[in-house]
């Protein structure tokens, strides 16, 4: 048994042998795991929720439906005893979205796998490598590839996750956003001086929730200063793709007929994410590295 919470705690290789199984998986490997799990969405998800639970069907597993707007945690139930429940219950993993960052650290010492599924603006590492099996499926490589990360970055748990795990593999990274918006990150505010060196485009959604009482651009002040225009996307490489962990802001981050044209691989991503997570389940469960 193994938990996932941050990209920090895997090296090169662990990434590409995750990125390996979940080509396996999509190449058409099948495993009969074995086992239960539970997914415990504290904040909204679609793609993150929905592809656990696909995995977790195709790999065997027992899925356990956790509604928190139905849980103990409404009478006020930590975290640490919700979880500790479902150890005593039997369950072997558990994914956790949660609003609040490094929230696993209040689950140190309970014995059920922990995959983080996001925590606030912290980490999102089954996003990332799902990210990075889409990257490598078309490159073959991550060395010297260019990858341009726009958008809402300060609040960003893809961002942060990308970031490191990109630069550790070799490829070169640069940050563009508003220059509030920035975080911890050296950026530009100028999209056009990246766009035609760019190999991949990776867009990031304005988190309009996260931003509190601050003063957001105008959709379309945003969309002509940093977001994807026809225009910008008729001046990128043949080969660069497009990418954006979704929920999309169309006509914001990217314009709206550009979502699914042909360098998109936005959709691909989600795909990816099936694989990609059976590959964390299988990794979380059997301790397989
Ligand atoms: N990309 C992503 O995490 O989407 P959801 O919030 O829908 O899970």
């Amino acid at each position: 048994m193994a938990n996932l919470l941050t990209m920090k705690s895997l090296t090169n290789d662990s990434i590409m042998k995750l990125i390996g199984r979940a080509a396996d998986f999509e190449n058409g490997e099948r495993i009969e795991l074995g086992g239960t799990v539970a997914n415990l969405f504290f904040e909204p998800s679609t793609r993150t929720k929905m592809s656990f639970e696909m995995a977790e069907h195709k790999l065997g597993l027992t899925s356990l439906p956790f509604e928190t707007s139905f849980s103990s945690v409404l009478k006020g139930e930590t975290l640490y005893d919700t979880v500790k429940t479902l150890e005593a219950i039997g369950v072997d993993g558990v994914v956790i979205r949660h609003p609040e960052e490094e929230y696993y650290r209040q689950l140190e010492g309970i014995g059920v796998a922990v995959i983080n599924g996001g925590d606030g603006s912290g980490q999102h590492p089954t996003q990332s490598l799902l990210d990075l099996y889409t990257i490598w499926q078309e490159f073959g490589r991550f060395e010297n590839l260019h990858v341009t990360i726009a958008g809402d970055i300060a609040h960003s748990r893809v961002a942060k996750s990308n970031a490191a795990a990109l630069a550790q593999l070799g490829a070169k990274v640069s940050f563009v956003c508003p220059p509030e918006w920035s975080g911890d990150f050296e950026s530009s505010d100028r999209l056009d001086d990246y766009i035609e060196e760019t190999d991949v485009l990776m867009l990031l959604r304005v988190q309009h929730e996260r931003h509190e009482g601050g003063e957001l651009l105008a959709k379309e002040g945003y969309h002509e200063s940093y977001g994807l225009t026809v225009e910008r996307e008729s001046k990128m490489k043949d080969s660069a793709i497009i990418m954006h962990p979704a929920p999309i802001n169309r006509d914001v981050e990217i314009a709206d007929s550009l979502v699914e044209c042909e360098r998109s691989r936005i959709f691909k991503q989600m795909t990816n994410g099936v694989f990609i997570r059976m590959a964390v389940l299988e990794y979380a469960l059997k301790g397989r590295d």
